[in-house]
């Protein structure tokens, strides 16, 4: 399916990827293996804390918190906000932070949640962070994965989907700040 949003100016053509539905099954399959996870390695889902990676993360995180309630989990739930990209479509490398989370990870199990990997700077740089800070555990979540796009040795425990090397917008994900409303994952451009 091919649309296209108003944008002042220009139109930009949007191709549709993942629609909603697939978005949603994949979501509850999800949250299945991370409830078989927690489960395995006995963590109990009230020392869960969930760090949701804003601003892109926060459609994501909002359909996986309920899908994993549905899977008895019951974490807390936190945001950080970040940036790596400013206005541009390429990651920077230096991760900036602009909001940060005041909770006291000391003997917590944290899963991060974020929209996509790409280079992996984001995730790395979270994920040792909240080890810094004495999470017990910091498991990663990522909905979308850009595969051979990794300049840090780093690899998400989940991911819900593949795309292309090509500059994915939708489902929380923006391109110079518009698109995240739309309830689909889509290619930006031909
Ligand atoms: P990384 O630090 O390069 O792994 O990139 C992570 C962040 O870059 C994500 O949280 C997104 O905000 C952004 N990003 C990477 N690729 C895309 C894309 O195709 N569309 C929109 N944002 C992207
Ligand atoms: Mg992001």
């Amino acid at each position: 399916m091919q649309t296209q949003i108003k944008k002042d100016p220009p139109a930009q053509k949007l191709t549709v990827f993942y629609n909603s539905d697939e978005i949603s099954r994949r979501v509850v399959s999800l949250a299945q293996e991370i409830g078989e996870a927690l489960r395995a390695e006995n963590i109990a889902s009230d020392k869960l804390i969930i760090i949701s990676l804003l601003k892109g993360g926060f459609v994501f995180t909002a359909d996986l918190i309920r899908a994993l309630y549905a899977e008895g989990i019951h974490p807390q739930v936190d945001f950080m906000a970040l940036s790596s990209y400013g206005m541009g479509k390429k990651s920077s490398g230096k991760v900036e932070i602009i909001g940060d989370t005041r909770e006291n990870f000391k003997g917590r199990h944290a899963l991060i949640v974020d929209d996509i990997l790409e280079s992996g700077h984001t995730l790395a740089f979270v994920k040792n962070l909240l080890k810094k800070r004495g999470a017990k555990s910091a498991k990663t979540v990522v909905f979308l994965e850009k595969p051979g796009k990794r300049e840090t040795e780093i690899e998400a425990d989940f991911v819900g989907f593949m795309v292309p090397d090509k500059f994915v917008v939708g489902y929380g994900l923006d391109s110079a700040h518009n698109f995240r409303e739309l309830p689909f994952i889509a290619v930006l451009g031909d």
